[in-house]
């Protein structure tokens, strides 16, 4: 009887935004990013070996689509060519978020699918090696390999093993929470891939948005070790919104902020004038998210589920890295 892996990898939210790449197809960034590895946020991937050389992929109850199964039968022949062995692979894939709305479905999706094939190709990696391999399926996969808070390094190799993320601290650590607002819960119009690139080529604020984010994530890893909430928070909300800012100014412009999203910011800034840290960042979709520590989170939860145009409020913390393993193929 084949064996079956299971690999579980959470979602990350960067607060030091990656948005920019130095190579497409490897997907080597132009600068750091830092995050936070998620949790409740995951995806439980499980995989075995089919008895001949065609890939299964299912994503729950469903036969994924000709376009996702050939990005990931391209993705797994990596690990074909890395252990030798040309098998088709059995896969069902399950998210416990809204997939495609700005909630990284793609990091925690392809850092499970990264750690679950080496397993199951028997690859033994270093975590720096798995992570390099996740950053392949999609670049911020490679932080949620990572437990806690964690940093990608821009590297500088043409081939990108140098280009790893780590973890600057374990999860516990320091007890931050995000909160995400819940806007909407279907898929966005574009994806990250296509607005970063896009971003790269014309707007006139991308040299500037990288130089700066070298800084920021450099402050931010320094800010994660002093535990500094404050300075923390000020370089999240100045990333997310320079990275904004950088796709605003494109042509035609990338607009992923709803009103909602903007309301949020702003209501962050009102909180910070009541005492309370709490700070705002946003990916490629209109969910906005909330960082705060954990003893403000009742108050920011609080006021975030009352406010208008927020359908429902994610509470995560943070959460350790990447998993995977054999189970009894019944289970
Ligand atoms: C805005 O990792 O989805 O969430 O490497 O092309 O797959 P690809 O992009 P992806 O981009 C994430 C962009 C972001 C910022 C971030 O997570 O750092």
């Amino acid at each position: 009887m084949e064996k079956t892996v299971e690999a579980r990898a959470h979602a990350n939210v960067a607060l030091v935004k990656y948005f920019g790449k130095r190579d497409l197809a490897l997907n080597l960034p132009a600068a750091p990013s830092v995050s936070i590895t998620l949790s409740p946020l995951n995806t439980v991937t499980r995989m075995s070996f089919t008895d001949n050389d065609s890939d299964e992929i299912w994503l729950g109850d469903t036969l994924a689509d000709s376009k996702f199964s050939t990005r990931i039968s391209n993705y797994l022949y990596i690990f074909r060519e890395l252990s030798g062995e040309h098998r088709g692979v059995r896969i069902s894939t399950q998210n416990n978020f809204p997939t495609a709305a700005g909630l990284a479905s793609s990091a925690s999706g392809f850092a499970a699918l990264a750690k679950g094939a080496a397993r199951l190709f028997g690859l033994n990696l270093s975590e720096a090696e798995m992570s390099a391999l996740a950053r392949r399926g999609s670049g911020s996969a490679a932080r949620s390999i990572c437990d806690g808070f964690v940093v990608w390094h821009r590297g500088e190799k043409a081939d990108g093993s140098d280009s790893f993320a780590q973890s600057i601290a374990p999860a516990n650590h320091w007890d931050v929470r995000v909160l995400v607002g819940v806007t909407t819960t279907g898929p966005k119009d574009i994806g990250s891939t296509f607005a970063m690139e896009r971003t790269r080529l014309l707007s006139p604020y991308y040299q500037p948005w990288i130089q700066t984010t070298h800084v920021n994530a450099a402050e931010a890893v320094d800010a994660i070790e002093q535990k500094d909430i404050e300075k923390l928070g000020e370089i999240t909300e100045y990333s997310a919104l320079a990275m904004h800012g950088a796709m605003m100014a494109t042509e035609p412009p990338i607009v992923f902020l709803k009103g909602t999203t903007l309301d949020v910011f702003h209501l962050t800034r009102q909180l910070r004038k009541e005492g309370i840290g709490a700070y705002f960042t946003c990916d490629a979709g209109p969910q906005p998210k909330v960082l705060c520590e954990a003893k403000d989170v009742m108050t920011v939860e609080q006021r975030l589920r009352e406010f208008p145009g927020i359908l429902d409020v994610i509470h995560c913390s943070v959460a350790t890295g990447a998993t995977a393993h054999f189970i009894d193929h019944e289970s």
